[in-house]
């Protein structure tokens, strides 16, 4: 069994930050997204896993390295173009053979479930083993139609009139079966080939399809809110770890981490937290929900549910709320605004 995790694609609902960083890299809860899923691979025992990265030797490379870290092999895999989830399994067939395979979406984030959903692929070993999870806005994903035996009926890619509100989640469990779908469908309106429209071919054909309902925590890490969302969710099952420097005047909250080479000083940290290695954070209110990254400053400011990456410095902001800093950002308070503001930025401030 091996893994194939989707690391392509522009981000552009994350932008400005994914102008310079790879979506799959921003972190929640102290790690880059995609280091969640690989914890969720190998937590299956799949050791050799394929990444489909846009460009060679990319970001993604430098960070997550060979797998040794993970105690994964790891393949990269080039999708010189964005032409869908199922052009990058025919991209991938060299790497995949005819082994069968977990397609894991870097962007999508889970928390328990997947030994479910590996579960009765193991057992029933149909064709494609998929997962879906009901959300309030169905025609934003891959739409699946279960009939009242909870056979799969249809599906479809981001339907207009969705039939269910039970939207496909980013991991499918595939045989060989899939490279022939793969190779058959044409490219959807937006112009992909789409990993939905293959399975619905293999429905077509008398393929057996499953589809389970995922009972643990997912969402797509596409927009920012969903990220800090994300980030709240993971930050929640953290336990207190302090390795870094808390001195005396500063109260900790439950649910705090203080990474190595980080120093807490006259502070009150809420949990869940985490200051980020080598970060120095004074004066300051830090809220819950809140990630500070490596070797940032923080100092007499009051952050709350936000994702700082690394070497931010935020000096004397009052109500930094629900916001993410892109690396190396500079934050300070000030009687008035004074913006130097990059494309695509979206920013809120007191009236
Ligand atoms: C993709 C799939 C869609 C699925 C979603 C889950 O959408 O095409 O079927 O529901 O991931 O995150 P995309 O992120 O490409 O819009």
């Amino acid at each position: 069994m091996k893994a194939l995790v989707l690391s392509g694609g522009s981000g552009t609902r994350l932008r400005p930050l994914s102008h310079s960083l790879p979506k799959q890299l921003l972190p929640i809860a102290g790690r880059p997204i995609l280091e969640h899923a690989l914890d969720g691979i190998r937590r299956l025992g799949i050791t050799d896993i394929g990444i489909i990265v846009g460009t060679p030797g990319s970001e993604i490379e430098d960070a997550i390295g060979s797998g040794a870290r993970f105690g994964a092999r790891i393949t990269y895999v080039v999708q010189d173009e964005p032409a869908g989830l199922a052009h990058a399994v025919r991209v991938a067939r060299p790497f995949l053979g005819d082994d069968d395979f977990v397609m894991y979406l870097g962007d999508n984030v889970l928390a328990g479930g997947l030994d479910e959903i590996a579960g009765d692929f193991a057992r029933w070993r149909p064709a494609a083993q998929l997962a879906a999870y009901r959300v309030p806005d169905p025609w934003n994903f891959g739409v699946v139609e279960l009939d009242a035996d909870h056979r799969v009926v249809r599906l479809c890619e981001k339907p207009a009139e969705p039939r269910s509100d039970l939207a496909l989640i980013g991991v499918y469990f595939f045989t060989a079966a899939v490279h022939r779908a793969v190779d058959a469908i044409r490219p959807s309106a937006r112009g992909e080939l789409e990993i939905t429209d293959a399975v619905q071919w293999m429905l077509d054909r008398g393929d057996p399809v499953r589809v389970r309902e995922h009972t643990g925590y997912w969402r797509d890490a596409g927009k920012p809110e969903d990220v800090l969302e994300c980030n709240r969710q993971l930050l929640g099952e953290l336990p207190s770890r302090i390795v870094g420097t808390v001195d005396a005047a500063s109260r900790l909250g439950s649910r705090v981490v203080v990474e190595p080479g980080a120093r807490v000083l006259r502070c009150s940290v809420e949990g869940p937290a985490i200051i980020g290695a080598g970060s120095v954070v004074e004066d300051s209110w830090i809220g819950p929900y809140t990630a500070i990254g490596r070797d940032c400053t923080v100092r007499d400011s009051r952050v709350t549910d936000s994702i700082l990456l690394d070497h931010v410095t935020v000096v004397g902001v009052h109500g930094l709320h629900g916001s993410l800093v892109g690396r190396r950002a500079q934050v300070a308070g000030a009687a008035q605004h004074r913006l130097l503001v990059g494309d695509d930025t979206s920013i809120e401030v007191a009236a």
